[in-house]
């Protein structure tokens, strides 16, 4: 598996990322495609990286598996660009990283051989930032064949494959946004609030950190449930109140938010928690009066 020659086309946060840990599981990187061909010399040296090409350019013999990793919207049109390529296809396996779309978006690939299947890391990669493939979990979607080889791939960067149904692909993908960029949302959210009593956004980061670090340890440890803590899982009604009234008075377009979060949060306190039924209801009515249109 690990001897199979590897293409990326597309250098960004995960492009650049999936090229490091391909070569360092052993995958030979064959050839790197991008629209800046300057900064893609720079990562063909470190990952000894045969060829360099220009998107749109001749690609060189012998890809054997190719990996788009292009914004979710230009995945269609680029594979519709490369399968006018007159390229031996049907030797090469293709996928895409995106978590939201199918296999199916390599259509155009599909119909000139080539087998596809869509390869999802639950992680967030950012630029210049180096991310962790061991341990996490890979959705993996399309044609057995493509699948298969998803699934050996993941395998030897120390990742667990999770094979997904077409059906299931963007609800998978969803809870995957609520739990990585909602929640750098809402800590933005938390900083900028701050802002408000002038506290910097750096020590707004720091006075927050080891809040965002227990809290997480917490979940990771003991699931969302037992991990919730605050005036929602407390029933405090009138905390709940005045923290309304102030955000309405500071910062009102994070008033709904608030509430609704905090609806959220109720009903997760609910779940399991008999005894908080009644409170639970009586808590779900005043936020419904409080919600601004
Ligand atoms: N970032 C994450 O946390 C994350 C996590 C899991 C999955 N994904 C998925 O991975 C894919 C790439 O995401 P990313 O975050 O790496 O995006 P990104 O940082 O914006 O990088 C995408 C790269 O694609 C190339 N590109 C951009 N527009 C293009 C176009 N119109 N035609 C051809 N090439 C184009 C560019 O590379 P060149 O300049 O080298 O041409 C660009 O750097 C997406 O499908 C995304 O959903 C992202």
């Amino acid at each position: 598996m690990t001897n199979m020659r590897v293409a990326i086309l597309g250098l960004g946060a995960v492009g650049e990322d999936l090229a490091r840990t391909l070569h360092g599981a052993g995958f030979p990187i064959h050839c790197l495609i991008s629209r800046r061909k300057h900064a893609a010399r720079a990562l063909a040296k470190e990952v000894d990286a045969q060829f360099v090409v220009s998107y749109g350019d001749e690609l060189p013999d012998g890809i054997e598996l190719l990996f788009l990793c292009v914004p979710d919207d230009a995945i269609s049109r680029v594979s519709k660009e490369l399968s006018d390529h007159s390229y031996p296809w049907h030797t090469v396996y293709v996928s895409h990283t995106s978590g939201a779309l199918l296999s199916a978006e390599l259509g155009a690939l599909a119909a000139r051989g080539a087998k596809v299947f869509s390869f999802h890391p639950v992680q967030t990669f950012a630029k210049g930032q180096e991310s962790e493939w061991k341990g996490i979990y890979v959705g993996i979607e399309g044609a057995e064949s493509g699948v298969h080889v998803g699934q050996r791939i993941a395998v030897s960067l120390g990742s667990i494959p999770l094979l997904l149904n077409e059906e299931d692909k963007v609800l998978y993908h969803a809870s995957a946004v609520f739990a990585s960029n909602f929640f750098v949302t809402v800590i933005g959210i938390a900083t900028d609030i701050l802002g408000q009593i002038n506290v910097s956004r750096a020590d707004a980061v720091q006075l927050l950190a080891p809040l965002i670090q227990r809290t997480c340890q917490n979940i990771v440890e003991s699931g969302p449930e037992l991990a919730l803590t605050g005036p929602a899982s407390r029933g405090d009604v009138q905390t709940i109140e005045r923290h309304a009234e102030a955000l309405g008075n500071s910062v009102p377009d994070k008033y709904n938010i608030y509430l609704e979060l905090t609806r959220a949060a109720i009903e997760l306190k609910r779940r399991n928690n008999p005894e908080f039924e009644e409170k639970a209801t009586l808590m779900a009515q005043e936020i419904k009066k409080l919600l601004r249109e």
